[in-house]
């Protein structure tokens, strides 16, 4: 366990740590109404695919039971809040994932409950998915353990940690799995531009779990590479196509191509919720664009000439040819990943 957390239920509301703030201010805010989760996806507030699937779940048993409070119709409330938040960020799969999940939760509650029960009965199910998305972390981190080295130097990117998920997380979970079990670990953290989730989030938990790393700006992956010695890349993902084909984090397919020139093992880590047998490869994934200011500005401080034209699309896809292994919790799938995939999510529905 962490001093700190992403986001959990207290009494009547979700609590959630506001990563904007991070590493500065550590600041804990309650989040009351449906609109607020959509408004806390979307400025990320929260973020990192499997933390958001946990708030939006939250955020429709949010909406049942303010309805349910107002004497307002439970089932109607929950629909259109699995609408409005379904739209606050469009590439990460897992938000869809749970949403689809309580949607079937309030369909078979809906015939027999009353709006009461039926409101109790989606927090119930946000608590479980939850719950799993802690067992899951642990259990990809376990999976990977075989594929290191004693002493094992990684470069990690974006922020993947407790902070991305529920608790423990997933490519950053791997990290940490490592270290608890006793193998000397470095790690170069890619900054991330322009969010910097790796120089703000990672190294900020790397920093509480007492994990050395270094901080490289994101070009300089391959001079590391180059120069001394790294085992692994890891990272998340947002959306894995079934061809294996990964949607994550901008930078990731820069990485992975320096990897494979490299031969350096490029592991993506992700739960089987994360991967969408739906989207036959990346070239179907949607990939949101954010604004330009991300870019332009520096905590608004302008840093690029007024009138700037940017392009900011905010995730990219890694070609499945570059991907060494995709772990998740039902074992550590390879190429052909068509199959391997397919299997593990069926491993996975087996057990629900
Ligand atoms: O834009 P973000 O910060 O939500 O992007 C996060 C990532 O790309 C993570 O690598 C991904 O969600 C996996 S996190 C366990």
């Amino acid at each position: 366990m962490t001093a700190y957390f992403t986001l959990q239920w207290e009494d009547d509301h979700v609590v959630m740590l506001d990563q904007r703030l991070l590493p500065g201010e550590v600041r804990y805010i309650p989040i009351f109404s449906v609109e607020e989760m959509a408004e806390a996806i979307r400025n990320m507030t929260v973020r990192g695919a499997p933390a958001i699937g946990a708030a939006a779940a939250y955020g429709m048993a949010l909406a049942a039971l303010t309805a349910d409070r107002k004497h307002e119709k439970v089932y109607e409330q929950a629909a259109a809040a699995q609408t409005l938040l379904f739209a606050a960020r469009p590439t990460a799969v897992n938000l869809g994932w749970a949403l689809r999940r309580m949607r079937r939760r309030l369909d078979s509650a809906a015939g027999g409950l009353n709006n009461a029960e039926m409101a109790q009965t989606l927090l119930a199910e946000a608590h479980a998915i939850a719950e799993e998305d802690r067992a899951t972390n642990r259990r990809m981190a376990e999976n990977a353990l075989a594929l290191l080295p004693d002493e094992v130097t990684f470069i990690h990117h974006c922020n993947t940690g407790t902070l991305a998920t529920v608790e423990y997380g997933t490519a950053l979970g791997v990290i940490r799995a490592a270290h608890e079990h006793g193998k000397k670990v470095l790690v170069y953290v890619d900054e991330t531009r322009p969010r910097l989730q790796g120089a703000r989030l990672t190294a900020w938990e790397l920093t509480q779990l007492g994990i050395p790393y270094q901080i490289i700006v994101d070009g300089a992956a391959a001079a590391v590479m180059r120069t001394r010695h790294v085992d692994a890349c890891v990272v998340g993902c947002d959306r894995v196509a079934a061809n294996g084909d990964t949607a994550n984090k901008i930078g990731t397919y820069n990485l992975s191509i320096v990897a494979k020139a490299h031969q350096v093992p490029f592991y993506v880590v992700g739960p089987t919720s994360t991967v969408d047998l739906e989207t036959p490869t990346g070239a179907e994934i949607v990939i949101e664009e954010r604004a330009p200011e991300e870019i332009t500005e520096i905590e608004g401080r302008r840093i690029a000439p007024e009138g700037a034209q940017v392009f900011n699309p905010a995730f990219d896809v890694t070609l499945a040819a570059n991907i060494t292994a995709i772990i998740t919790e039902e074992g550590v799938c390879r190429a052909p990943f068509i199959d391997s995939l397919r299997a593990a999510v069926q491993r996975a529905r087996d057990v629900d």
